[in-house]
């Protein structure tokens, strides 16, 4: 595939769709493969709040920590057991950690509409209308925060980035994220990529990093090999390169936070 063709692939997670044609509409997309496995929990250190400043969401980690990672699911929402195991794990590692149902109990499901869901659930207007999260965590004095995104949350982590709401931010597998994006942001941002990944292709995240270098923005960026979008939050437990992989994204976005939470 020629670059161009790549940078295009890399907009379809949200923005064509988002244009709503039938054709892209029926198309596939990466963004929906491997929808978790929803029995899959039951072994969770955190609850579920009702009303985290209006929304509900999983909780975990150091209650009293001055550190605080706000995490921003993928399409299928905060009930995900993987997502809260990561969770759970960034918690274990000394940070106070919620992960907000964006959704509203609406995640995508199967059978869903693509266009339809994507546009009733615009990480763009997600950010916005999760400013009293960010004001909230403030006022319990937790002094740095950050946000980890995975595929749609990573759009969403960028556009909290162009804020003063938190510090650092960790984007895993993107969707929808731009290069324009990467000139305005004001915090150091992570970007965790793959090598199969048809949303954010390694071109795309070349493109990222090129517009990252040349705006002076603290950023660093990694491909995964042998992986595709995804990998991060949706992998394949039984599989140890999977898990191999998954684990690394993890460690690399913990070493993030430790390095600009303080
Ligand atoms: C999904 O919704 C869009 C916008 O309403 C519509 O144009 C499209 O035909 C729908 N696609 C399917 C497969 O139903
Ligand atoms: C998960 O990984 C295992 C071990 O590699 C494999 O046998 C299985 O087919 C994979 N499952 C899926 C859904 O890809």
């Amino acid at each position: 595939m020629a670059p161009r063709a790549l940078l295009y692939a890399g907009l379809l997670c949200l923005a064509v769709l988002a244009s709503g044609g039938a054709a892209a509409a029926a198309s596939h997309s990466q963004c929906t493969d491997n929808p978790p496995d929803l029995t899959a929990g039951g072994d969770e250190a955190g609850a579920v709040v009702d009303d985290l400043a209006g929304f509900k969401a999983y909780v975990t980690g150091a209650a009293h920590s001055h550190r605080a990672v706000v995490l921003a699911s993928d399409f299928y929402g905060f009930e995900a057991p993987l997502l809260r195991k990561i969770a759970d794990k960034v918690g274990e590692a000394g940070y106070y950690v919620v992960v907000p149902d964006f959704f509203h109990g609406q995640p995508y499901t199967e059978g869903t509409n693509r266009t339809e869901w994507v546009l009733a659930h615009s990480p763009v207007k997600a950010a916005e209308d999760a400013k009293p999260i960010f004001a909230a965590l403030k006022k319990e004095k937790r002094s740095f925060v950050g946000v980890g995104g995975y595929c749609w949350g990573g759009k969403f982590a960028v556009e909290v980035a162009k804020t003063n709401e938190v510090e650092a931010i960790v984007i895993s597998h993107p969707s929808a994220v731009t290069a324009d994006d990467m000139k305005v942001i004001k915090c150091p941002i992570e970007i965790l990529g793959a090598q199969n990944d048809a949303v954010t292709p390694p071109a795309l995240v070349d493109q990222l990093v090129e517009t990252l270098h040349q705006s002076n923005q603290i950023y660093y960026a990694k491909i995964f090999p042998e992986v595709a979008h995804g990998f991060a939050c949706r992998y394949n437990v039984t599989n140890p390169f999977a898990v191999k992989t998954a684990e690394q994204a993890l460690g690399l976005m913990l070493g993030w936070f430790h390095k600009y939470l303080k």
